[in-house]
């Protein structure tokens, strides 16, 4: 047989069953007996120190003399980024969390004594019960992952992995027992939506370049993912960029197109890495270049490094830049899919959406059909943030409820506070409220709430949570984002900051709301690109559920949150107050006044509202009392001492 430059692969596979001669050839080259240790070496991961875990692993195994019966491998985000860093063994899969290098000598004799360390198990916060089993843990129980399932399996760095769970099978499907139409079929059938924003149909928009007048198409994966708070493009991309890669191929194959891009913006290293390492490695086995797999099909790939603006992540603006002008929108009186880059047809997909499509092809549309609601088919990957007990990447059926995620999957609302908002869909997004927590998740079902399903942005907001200054804050980064080309969106976004501010600062007027509201019309009916045109959906959607927060900042001067700054004041409450002296030595604006003994009290004109105090004062005594719209009580009179009893 053939071989390539690394020796143990055939440089041309034919068909699905050399693939799978090949898939054996990797797993026959594993020992089955061995243990597995798998450290997650994704960035969340590598942030609490994962590669410095990873090399005490495999040198401990090596110490330990273990090498022939343990392997170490380092794989990408497991989702359950703020339990980091994760260690998994294998077969039994016992998940470790928040391991440090320390930790390692202890996980390794216990993996060879087939051990547990129970002290490095998952907790549950509601019952307080140790977990063993990843798969246990309610994070992951709850979860559908036939996307994202891989990133925890496979080393990123090493194709054989992703072939050995079946990887590349599709491409072979695809190139020699499927002609471009009956591919370009299947994903129409399947009722593949778009994963990065508008939920637009995949198929339709493939037929549309298919059809397009010229030899030259091309094909683009999206991984700009500007939204606050997203990182599920990142993730997929450092953790299984083959997969990725695998979709765009058969994608420009169903296109009749020869070369692909890859923008990723500049701010993911690791993901850039990974992803030219598949590419290279791909190269080599014959499933990139020239006459792919034997099949006579051709195809290349560049990546082009974006310069993280969240506009260049518009498909106009994001072609703009591939064709090296600046990433700005322009009008598209003409689809992308037929006038792209350089004026040829071009597809632009997202990162998950060109991910789902070899399993499309290798199990089906009728499977993938088989998940999800009407007219949303599949499972979508949300980045799920903010206030909610278990933060991480997870991936869900449609049609699984947000109070489901929020509550099954993320295991409710810390410290005992009350839900009060989610956020879908990124800044173009908006604010989901509490009655419509059991809203099934689906593009039509969110978009019909004001909001969106977006690329999987979910930020959970408590009761703590001031709604205008939300709106404020997306509207804030929105005015930073937009291009500026279009006056609806530029002037329109710098007019809605100020009024929001405004409010914010106590200083809003009558007359402020309807403002806001013909604001918003003219930009969602003016603007040049999406940018401009869902730019007020977080402040309509807060008007709309929140409103009388709105009326509470402009009629009574009340942030009923008490969040906002310039409307929340803080005074201690002397019936509480210990005399501790803890939140006057740690007031930044010696604002505190008293002594050992002697009830405290805040001069309100030092007073800077930093909460210092309010986060310090001990919860036995929570004498830090926050208010607004309301009249300050009087201090108490000077050298008033505390009593004993309280004292003591
Ligand atoms: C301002 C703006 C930013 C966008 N950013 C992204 C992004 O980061 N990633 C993405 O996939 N789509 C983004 N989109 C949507 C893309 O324009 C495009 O619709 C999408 O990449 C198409 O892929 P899909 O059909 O697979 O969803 C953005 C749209 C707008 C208007
Ligand atoms: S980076 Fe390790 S779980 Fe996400």
């Amino acid at each position: 047989m053939q071989r390539n430059k690394r020796g143990n692969m055939p440089a041309k596979l034919p068909s699905p069953e050399a693939l799978e001669t090949l898939r054996n050839g990797i797993l026959s080259g594993r020992d089955p007996l061995k243990t597995g240790i798998t450290v997650c070496a994704g960035t969340g991961c590598q942030a609490y120190g994962a590669r410095d875990v990873f090399e005490a692993l495999v040198e401990e195994v090596k110490n330990q003399g273990l090498a022939d019966r343990i392997e170490v491998k380092a794989t990408g985000c497991h989702g359950f980024c703020e339990k980091g860093v994760i260690v998994v063994t294998s077969p039994d899969e016992v998940a470790y969390v928040k391991v440090k290098h320390e930790d390692v000598p202890e996980v390794v004799s216990a993996v060879a004594g087939r051990r547990i360390v129970e002290r490095l198990l998952y907790s549950d916060p509601s019952t307080g019960k140790k977990i063993a089993k990843e798969s246990d843990i309610p994070f992951y129980k709850n979860q559908t992952r036939i996307v994202f399932g891989n990133n925890k399996r496979i080393d990123p760095k090493n194709i054989d992995d992703y072939i050995a769970l079946g990887g590349y099978s599709a491409l072979a499907k695809a190139l020699s027992r499927m002609k471009p139409e009956e591919v370009l079929e299947e994903v129409k059938r399947a009722n593949l939506r778009g994963r990065g924003g508008g939920g637009f149909p995949t198929g339709r928009k493939w037929e549309e370049t298919r059809n397009a007048p010229g030899s030259i198409k091309y094909v683009v994966v999206n991984c700009d993912e500007g939204d606050p708070g997203a990182y599920m493009d990142r993730s997929l991309m450092e953790g299984n960029p083959h997969s990725v890669l695998e979709g765009l191929v058969i994608g420009a194959y169903a296109v009749g197109s020869h070369q692909g891009f890859f923008y990723v913006r500049q701010e993911y290293p690791l993901a850039c890495e990974n992803l030219n390492l598949a590419i290279e490695q791909a190269k080599e086995y014959g499933l990139l270049g020239e006459n792919i797999l034997g099949s006579g099909f051709n195809f290349a790939v560049k990546v082009h490094r974006g310069a993280g603006a969240f506009v260049s992540g518009e498909s106009s603006a994001l072609m703009s830049a591939i064709e090296g002008k600046a990433g700005e929108p322009r009008m598209k009186y003409v689809h992308t899919a037929v006038s792209g880059i350089k004026g040829r047809p071009s597809i632009l997909n997202n990162v998950e959406t060109w991910a789902t499509v070899p399993l499309i092809i290798e199990k089906g549309a009728e499977w993938f059909r088989s998940i999800g609601t009407d007219g949303s088919k599949g499972t979508k990957i949300f980045s799920l943030v903010g206030k909610v007990n278990n933060t991480g990447l997870v991936e869900v059926p449609m049609g699984m409820t947000l109070r489901q995620v929020i509550y099954d999957v993320g295991g409710g609302i810390p410290g005992g506070k009350k839900f009060k908002g989610v956020q879908t869909g990124g800044p173009s997004g908006g604010i989901i409220p509490e009655k419509h927590l059991d809203t099934p998740i689906d593009f039509d079902a969110l978009t019909r709430l004001g909001s969106m399903m977006g690329s999987g942005g979910m930020v959970v907001m408590d009761e703590d949570t001031c709604m205008v200054d939300v709106a404020r804050y997306f509207i804030d980064f929105l005015c930073s984002e937009s291009c500026g080309k279009c006056i609806p969106c530029r002037e329109g976004l710098r007019l809605l900051r100020k009024v929001l501010t405004d409010i914010c600062h106590g200083d809003g007027k009558p007359g402020d709301i309807e403002l806001i509201e013909e604001v918003a019309e003219v930009m969602a009916d003016a603007s040049l690109c999406a940018l401009g045109t869902t730019a007020a959906n977080p402040v309509l959607t807060t008007l709309k559920y929140f409103r009388d927060e709105y009326e509470a900042h402009l009629k009574e001067k009340r942030c009923p949150a008490r969040s906002c700054k310039a409307l929340t004041s803080y005074y201690i409450d002397p019936a509480r107050c210990s005399a501790c002296l803890i939140c006057l030595r740690n007031c930044p604006a010696g604002a505190v006044n008293g002594a050992k003994g002697e009830i405290h009290w805040i001069n309100q004109e030092k007073c800077t509202r930093c909460g210092v105090c309010f986060d310090v004062c001990p919860s036995r005594f929570s004498a830090v009392v926050k208010i607004s719209g309301e009249p300050l009580p009087p201090p108490p009179p000077p050298g008033t001492m505390v009593s004993r009893k309280k004292e003591a």
